[in-house]
């Protein structure tokens, strides 16, 4: 069954108690009795909240992601985390390629690949993020810099692999910043995506990602290629959050 998602990426903010209460107060409202199955909520929350968060969903509808995932599958990666220790915590999914991580930690695309293969071959479903920054925007580079993103796992992963993923479009200059690519960016963009998947990627989850919040989520939802969001400061707020995740068309 096609699946829709809604993502909750809570970066590097939280207590373990602040962490445990956002949880809590989202499995009260996102159980198997009051949401549509084929919206699915997935949580990322600091590696060292994990466990506790997890416990906190344990009875609800929501899954739990991982923000990164090491391309090592054991070894001696002091700070590391392997796809397979995340798998062990309860993780369904893990992020790569998060633009914030391609910036700050210098993830190439290669990188990127290796993460992508090694997460998927624990058992996670990757979620693979994409994006153009706003220099490669204004050189009309967009989809040449999100496909060249994409085609570089297809070939260390292979496409049918990548289309068992999930793809988020986030534009670097709207992560963050309050800035959001308008309805009809995100989905050429999106559509772009779709063509390249072809038709191995027809029901390939596609997330649109950056400064998505309740007000401006359901024009975004409601474009044909976009299946869901990847939502960062506005997922802090349980209320906020839930109100996106009830806009997402099943
Ligand atoms: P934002 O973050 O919603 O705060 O822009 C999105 C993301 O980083 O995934």
């Amino acid at each position: 069954m096609f699946k829709s998602l809604i993502v909750g990426n809570w970066k590097m903010h939280g207590t373990a108690e602040t962490a445990v209460k956002l949880a809590t107060q989202l499995a009260e409202d996102w159980n198997a009795d009051t949401v549509d199955s084929a919206v699915e909520m997935i949580v990322f929350p600091p590696f060292v909240h994990m466990s506790a968060v997890a416990a906190a969903v344990a009875k609800s509808a929501i899954s739990i992601g991982a923000q990164n995932v090491s391309e090592y599958s054991a070894g001696a990666y002091t700070g590391e985390t392997s796809a397979e220790m995340l798998v062990d915590q309860g993780c369904k999914y893990a992020l790569v390629g998060h633009s914030e991580r391609r910036a700050m930690q210098n993830e190439s695309s290669e990188i990127v690949a290796e993460k992508f293969v090694a997460a998927q071959n624990a058992g996670l479903i990757p979620i693979l993020c994409v994006g153009e920054t706003l220099q490669q925007r204004q050189d009309n580079q967009t989809v040449e810099v999100v496909s060249g993103q994409i085609a570089a796992v297809i070939e260390r992963a292979g496409l049918q692999n990548v289309c068992r993923a999930a793809i988020a479009y986030e534009p670097v200059w709207a992560v963050g910043t309050g800035e959001t690519a308008s309805p009809e960016q995100a989905q050429q963009v999106h559509s772009a995506i779709r063509a390249q998947l072809g038709e191995a990627g027809i029901s390939t989850p596609l997330l649109y990602g950056g400064s998505v919040k309740a007000a401006n989520a359901a024009e975004l939802f409601a474009q044909p290629d976009i299946n869901g969001g990847l939502v960062g400061g506005a997922s802090l707020e349980a209320v906020e959050f839930l109100n996106i995740a009830k806009l997402i068309e099943a």
